[in-house]
């Protein structure tokens, strides 16, 4: 191949903030991006070239989109897997990662059912459709967390269920058809970062300690604070993850260490990752980039740790929806080794992802709980509230 500038133009279903770092990421490549999302003014839309106001699935609105464009990706699992294969077809244009692991990752039991059965270590996991079906479970597990199949994120479509009398509200309250898991004791969760890129190649990011209160993700730590065996089991199961995968592209790949120490896959996201936003700082080429180049079958960039670093989320801290202003941002502008990064959403609501700061390291030696702490304090100093 040779690659000329100025590159191709890539079309993204999803304009939130993934696919606005990715067109923050790649314009100084030369690579124009059209997003599709159903928000007018999306959080990617001042960073692109333009926006086609329509829903993720919206037939019309892909086959717009395929038309304008040298290569399709997303950055939402809601987009359509038919509709983009479709238009991919007929407009004569690549779609990476493949439609099919869209359609595989979209429904968490299918997911789960497609990893165990490529023999990739899970939690145990069963079909639920009923009330009674859900206390058998409960009663067998001694405690389930119930898992929405479809359209679930941030923890919205589970629910931890620890008693067989919460069975029925646990169901209604996830829609009726899910997926039970067994309720873990992890020792704590860890992510990777995996990339596929052209003629099958794969890379991997160091490993990823996530943080999570209340199932939404806070802090992501690098280098993640797990013995040595534990981080060579995780490259090893990511690397599995991958090779069962298919289409070039980044996947978030979800892990579980447990209190034995194993590795279990939670999930697998098929674009961009929240535990990867460290590596626009903290790593040689982000994730953003890297998903495009893969996506584009161009080299990849290197994945190395520049030096420990912690992106801290800032989440709504409002009861109610209103009127995003945020406070306190001189500090995290006055700190010489922290970035921030604001999305744009016009509306902040209670735990929104609204925003994120990465501190990083002074030397590849620094310690990650003094970088996590101040990462802590920094985006503590940080608030949506007037009071
Ligand atoms: N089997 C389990 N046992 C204990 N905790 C769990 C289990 N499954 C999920 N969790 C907790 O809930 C969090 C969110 O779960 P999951 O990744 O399934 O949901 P999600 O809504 O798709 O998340 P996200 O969009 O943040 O990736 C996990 O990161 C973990 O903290
Ligand atoms: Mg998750």
């Amino acid at each position: 191949m040779s690659i000329t500038l100025p590159g191709p133009t890539l079309g993204v279903v999803g304009g939130g903030q993934l696919g606005r770092m990715i067109g923050e990421s790649v314009a100084r490549l030369g690579v124009e991006v059209v997003v599709l999302d159903p928000t007018p003014d999306c959080p990617a839309s001042p960073v692109v070239s333009d926006q086609i106001v329509a829903d993720f699935d919206d037939a019309d609105a892909v086959h717009e989109l395929a038309s304008r464009v040298d290569a399709l990706t997303f950055e939402i699992e809601l987009a359509d897997p038919d509709v983009l294969a479709e238009a991919s077809a007929e407009h004569d244009v690549p779609v990476q990662p493949d439609p099919d692991t869209l359609r595989t990752i979209q429904d968490k039991l299918v997911q789960k059912e497609a990893l165990s059965d490529a023999g990739i270590p899970v939690p145990e996991f069963v079909a639920v459709a009923t009330a009674e079906g859900l206390e058998r479970v409960v009663e067998e597990f001694g405690g389930v967390m119930l898992k929405a199949r479809e359209g679930g994120y941030d923890g919205r479509g589970n629910v931890p269920v620890e008693s067989p009398a919460e069975a029925e509200d646990a169901l209604e309250e996830v829609g009726g058809n899910a997926m039970a898991e067994e309720l873990l004791d992890f020792e704590r969760e860890i992510a990777v970062m995996g990339l596929k890129g052209a003629d099958g190649e794969t890379r991997t990011y160091p490993v990823t300690e996530t943080v999570h209160r209340e199932e939404i993700l806070r802090e992501s730590v690098v280098p993640a604070r797990s013995d040595d065996p534990v981080i060579a089991e995780a490259e090893s199961v990511a690397t599995d993850v991958l090779s069962f995968l298919d289409g070039r592209g980044v996947y978030g790949i979800e892990l579980f260490e447990t209190r034995e120490g194993e590795v279990l896959v939670n999930e697998i996201a098929p674009r961009p990752h929240n535990s990867g936003h460290w590596t626009i700082e903290g790593a040689r080429t982000s994730q953003f980039e890297n998903h495009v180049r893969a996506v584009l079958g161009w080299p990849l960039g290197p994945t190395d740790l520049v030096a420990p670093a912690v992106t801290a989320n800032v989440l709504g801290d409002v009861d109610e929806t209103q009127p995003a202003t945020l406070r306190g941002v001189d500090d995290v502008l006055a700190a010489p080794d922290a970035a921030l990064h604001w999305y744009g959403k016009d509306d902040v609501r209670p735990l929104r992802k609204m925003g994120h700061l990465t501190v990083t390291g002074e030397s590849p030696e620094a310690d990650p709980d003094a970088v996590l702490s101040e990462a802590r304090t920094l985006r503590d100093g940080l608030t949506f509230t007037d009071s």
